[in-house]
């Protein structure tokens, strides 16, 4: 399949309902949800906890799209192969993680998943000059990692310029926090083409009352059309 740059909405399920995360991804993808997208927290890195692969690989089934996977944890090598096992996707490890991060890149593609790196709001672009080719996603942080609902955090610039050291590579670009129909059209515009959005997308809704998820992603698509 050729590469997809069209704009897609990946709601994150840290806004979900945590009792109840098979059907909370049922309902925001029958609601038009492109991909989901799944927050793993150590309060080590981060400080907040989530949880680990083995809730990855039982929300797994309930996923008819993509399983993008944002570890927020340090170190990140020992547990890639367990995500990996789990059915993600994608998964994406942040710059600032280790040290290490071509090698950890080069472990998430070894275990047949698509590769990931995330950039902190306080890291530049040129983080990932040398990781261009080994790379299905740059996800630009637009707000600090570890908590849903933060003020977004203008990364226009970054996006900009990623976009172009990017090239006619088939890497996708990320937006991750504060994602709302008034944010969106400024990532789109400098080039995102995926949009991780809890709060925007979760709020007024329920697995009951689904509906206001679908008037929500909707709310964001017609941002930037
Ligand atoms: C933040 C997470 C985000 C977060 C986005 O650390 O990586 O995915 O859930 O939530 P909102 O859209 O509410 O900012
Ligand atoms: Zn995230």
């Amino acid at each position: 399949m050729s590469f997809d740059r069209s704009v897609k909405i990946a709601p994150s399920i840290l806004s979900a309902d945590f009792a109840n995360f098979g059907a909370e991804i049922e309902a925001v993808e029958g609601q038009g949800a492109d991909w989901i997208h799944v927050d793993v927290m150590d309060g080590h890195f981060v400080p907040n906890i989530t949880f680990g692969a083995s809730t990855c690989a039982a929300i797994r089934p309930h996923i008819k799209t993509i399983m993008d996977v944002h570890l927020m944890i340090a170190p990140v090598d020992p547990y890639i192969e367990g995500f990996a096992e789990a059915g993600a996707d994608f998964i994406t490890a942040h710059v600032e993680a280790g040290p290490h991060i071509h090698r950890t890149l080069q472990a998430i593609r070894g275990a047949g998943t698509k590769a990931g790196v995330a950039l902190n709001p306080g890291t530049p672009a040129d983080a990932v000059a040398e990781l261009l080719d080994m790379v299905d996603l740059i996800c630009v942080m637009t707000v600090n990692p570890g908590f849903g609902g933060q003020k977004f955090i203008d990364m226009t610039a970054k996006v900009r310029r990623l976009r172009e050291m990017i090239g006619d590579r088939p890497i996708h670009i990320e937006i991750d926090g504060g994602v709302t129909p008034q944010t969106a059209p400024l990532v789109v515009d400098a080039g995102a083409d995926v949009l991780v959005a809890g709060s925007a997308v979760f709020k007024g809704g329920s697995v009951t009352d689904p509906a206001p998820y679908g008037e929500n992603i909707r709310a964001i698509r017609a941002s930037y059309a």
